[in-house]
């Protein structure tokens, strides 16, 4: 690939800068080799009920050509430090910190099952496609210092009469949503009444309490032309200087707005700017600029905070981190499992060095709009999950993405979604209470 040649200086110093911000020199070096050579690129994203998935690029050895790869507490550490003193307690000036604490065992089990439940994917239904191990549903977390309420989904639905809420993203909202849907199916039972030809915009309305929920398919945020050209591969062109419309053109509808970006940056694509192609992210054979992944996701990053401060609409927008895969022993497409049945304990995994790099930038991104957003009355939050699910690699479909009676015939698997029910329901338990407390203080000043 063209990156075997040199980053332009910019990049050395963008790169540079922040792994010295967050992981300290040492890991400089593993770090500029992954971004050079890597090749993972590669993601399995299912849209609707088909899977669809890249083949790795040409690639050796995984473990030679990943080195910087290899599991290390060593950036964890320095990670977990920002987490626990500086940032994050910052935007939450003073409040509970949510985001760290611990996973502790509770026997109570999750507030629904595969069969209270018609909202859960069959892809990420692990009780019905056969998971043996429940271990996995008897966890909660625990932030250090207060408590978190279990999902009040009465208390929810009372909050969001006559609310309308969008998420924002790709696949893994598709998880949270259906989550949510079920969660609140205790109370009430959500009609769908919305999908696009495939599936990945979806809304649902609630009669009884008048809210409205929608998915909205923009995994890039940015404008995108993305074609599948069989056998799991996709000509990704991506716009760098324009947003993606199938959000912005509604972003006015909505009361809340919850958004991320995710794996599909790691995907191969074509850069454009200013109707240009200014370079890719891992074309080989191409003769482009490698400008690397996390170029696109700052540059996402920033032109969608940008359109969210200066919008004259101001719903509460909740961005959601960064989530990483669990595969071991090799990756999606190289015979890699997730075969835990506990979670983590603090520490001892750190997530790769790319998740940090991603995760970091989204930290920085989101400061700078607060900063700018306090402004001009924008109302901007953090859904910090990325902690408390690197901790959680037992909590994925694995093989059981599918009930097939013979599991060497079963399809890859899954270490990137989510089995429902499962730890991502914790996210919503986290998101209810941001909102709720935001509410709280909106109807107090
Ligand atoms: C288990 O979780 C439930 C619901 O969140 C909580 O009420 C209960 O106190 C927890 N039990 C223990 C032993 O922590
Ligand atoms: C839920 O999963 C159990 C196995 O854990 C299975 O016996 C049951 O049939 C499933 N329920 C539904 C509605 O599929
Ligand atoms: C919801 O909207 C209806 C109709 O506009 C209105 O009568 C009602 O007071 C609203 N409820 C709340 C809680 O905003
Ligand atoms: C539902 O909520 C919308 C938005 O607040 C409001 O305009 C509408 O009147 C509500 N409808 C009912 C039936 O309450
Ligand atoms: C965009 O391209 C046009 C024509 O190629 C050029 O005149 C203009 O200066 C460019 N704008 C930016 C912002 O680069
Ligand atoms: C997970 O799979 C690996 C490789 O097959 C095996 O060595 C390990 O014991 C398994 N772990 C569990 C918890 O089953």
């Amino acid at each position: 690939m063209e990156s075997e040649g040199e980053p332009s200086p910019s990049r050395q110093k963008r790169v540079g800068r922040f792994l010295l911000k967050f992981f300290g020199s040492t890991f400089l070096l593993a770090f500029s080799y992954h971004l050079l050579f890597s090749d993972s690129t590669g993601f399995f994203v299912f849209s609707g009920s088909s899977a669809s998935e890249i083949p790795p690029a040409k690639g050796g050895d995984l473990r030679r050509d990943y080195p910087s790869m290899e599991k290390t507490d060593a950036p964890y550490t320095l990670l977990a430090e920002m987490a626990l003193h500086g940032r994050i307690g910052d935007s939450l000036k003073g409040q509970c910190d949510l985001f760290s604490g611990e996973w502790i065992p509770n026997s109570s089990g999750p507030p629904y099952t595969n069969s209270s439940c018609s909202f859960i994917d069959p892809y990420q239904d692990c009780l019905t496609n056969g998971r043996p191990d429940t271990g996995y549903l008897y966890w909660k977390w625990r932030p250090y210092g207060c408590d978190l309420s279990p999902f009040d989904a009465e208390k929810f639905l009372k909050a969001m009469r006559n609310k309308s809420w969008a998420f924002i993203g790709d696949s893994i909202f598709r998880n949270q949503i259906e989550s949510l849907l079920c969660l609140l199916s205790q109370v009430e039972e959500a009609v769908e009444i919305y999908h696009d030809e495939t599936y990945q915009s979806m809304t649902w309305y609630f009669s009884s309490h008048n809210l409205t929920l929608a998915l909205i398919w923009a995994p890039f945020l940015l404008k995108a032309e993305i074609k599948e050209l069989g056998h799991s591969q996709y000509d990704i062109q991506l716009h760098l200087d324009a947003l993606d419309n199938t959000w912005t053109s509604q972003y006015d509808k909505y009361d809340y707005i919850v958004m991320s970006g995710g794996q599909w940056f790691l995907k191969t694509a074509i850069f454009w700017e200013n109707s240009t192609v200014i370079g890719c992210h891992y074309c080989p054979g191409k003769n482009l600029r490698e400008l690397g992944m996390d170029y696109s996701y700052q540059k996402a990053l920033e032109l969608a905070f940008q359109f969210i401060t200066t919008s004259d609409h101001k719903p509460l927008v909740v961005f959601r981190t960064w989530t990483l895969d669990h595969f071991e022993y090799g990756e999606w497409y190289s015979g890699g499992i997730c075969n835990r049945t506990e979670p983590y304990k603090e520490g001892e995994y750190g997530g790769g060095p790319v998740d940090q790099v991603m995760r970091g930038l989204e930290i920085e991104e989101f400061d700078k709009a607060a900063a700018v957003g306090l402004e001009d009355g924008t109302r901007l939050k953090l859904l910090d999950i990325y902690h408390l699910s690197l901790l959680r690699p037992d909590g994925h479909p694995g093989p059981y993405r599918k009930l097939h009676p013979d599991i060497s015939k079963r399809p890859q698997n899954d270490c990137l979604h989510w089995c429902l029910p499962g730890p991502i329901d914790i996210w919503n338990d986290i998101l209810m209470e941001i909102v709720l407390k935001e509410g709280d203080q909106r109807s107090s000043s």
